[in-house]
């Protein structure tokens, strides 16, 4: 897919380096309740979601390598999971390196990757799940039109102790078929 200065494509065994340089980072880690990635696991990665799966199944996801048209190289991700095939129901996630955040390239590749759940992939109802310390990733929520539906009080926890998190969900109807909201 592309977008105005996106190109979302699958990832490939050439983008392990790529995809380390943001995902081994503490501080892109702080708010994933789980450890930054190392290199091998980065290579893991890389091989499992390099081989898109089917979108059927409880489960099944898409993760879009997220590159700038006029520079090459990946900068982040966007990831689409499929919590309930029977419901339609998909979960949307994001992570990008820091040194491109700030210009709006995360919005620009979730919108698209929302845009593809509803209109392609069938989905009715998108939802992502954050930290309520979260707040780029809150932000970024609401430019997709999603509203906060729960606050969820210490329902998790990591090295730094309890976290709270907030779910925001959009459903397919509430998008302009123009995919502008
Ligand atoms: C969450 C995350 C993707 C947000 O990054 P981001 O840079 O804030 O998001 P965008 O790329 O969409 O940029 C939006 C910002 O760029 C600004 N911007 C600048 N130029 C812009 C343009 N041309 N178009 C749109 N926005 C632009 C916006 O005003 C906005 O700033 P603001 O939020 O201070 O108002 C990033 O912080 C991240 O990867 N964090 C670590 C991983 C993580 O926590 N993931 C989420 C787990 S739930």
């Amino acid at each position: 897919m592309t977008t105005e200065r996106l190109l979302l494509r699958l990832f490939t065994a050439e983008d392990i380096d790529d995809m380390y340089a943001y995902q081994g980072l503490p501080e892109v880690a702080r708010f994933l309740y789980r450890p930054p990635r190392s290199r091998e696991r980065c290579a893991e990665v890389v091989a499992r979601v390099s081989q898109a799966t089917g979108w059927k199944e409880d489960g099944d996801d898409l993760t879009f390598a997220v590159c700038r048209r006029d520079t090459p190289g990946v900068i982040g991700e966007v990831t689409l999971v499929l919590s309930s095939a029977h419901a339609r129901q998909a979960e949307i996630g994001w992570v990008f390196h820091p040194a491109h955040e700030g210009r709006g390239c995360a919005t620009e590749a979730a919108r698209a990757v929302r845009d593809l759940a509803f209109r392609e992939l069938g989905v009715h109802r998108l939802y992502a799940r954050l930290d309520v310390e979260n707040t780029a990733s809150e932000r970024l929520c609401e430019r997709l039109s999603m509203r906060r539906e729960a606050h969820l009080v210490e329902n998790d926890r990591d090295d730094r102790g309890w976290g709270s998190e907030y779910v925001y969900a959009v459903l397919a109807r509430e998008v302009t078929p123009a995919g502008t909201a």
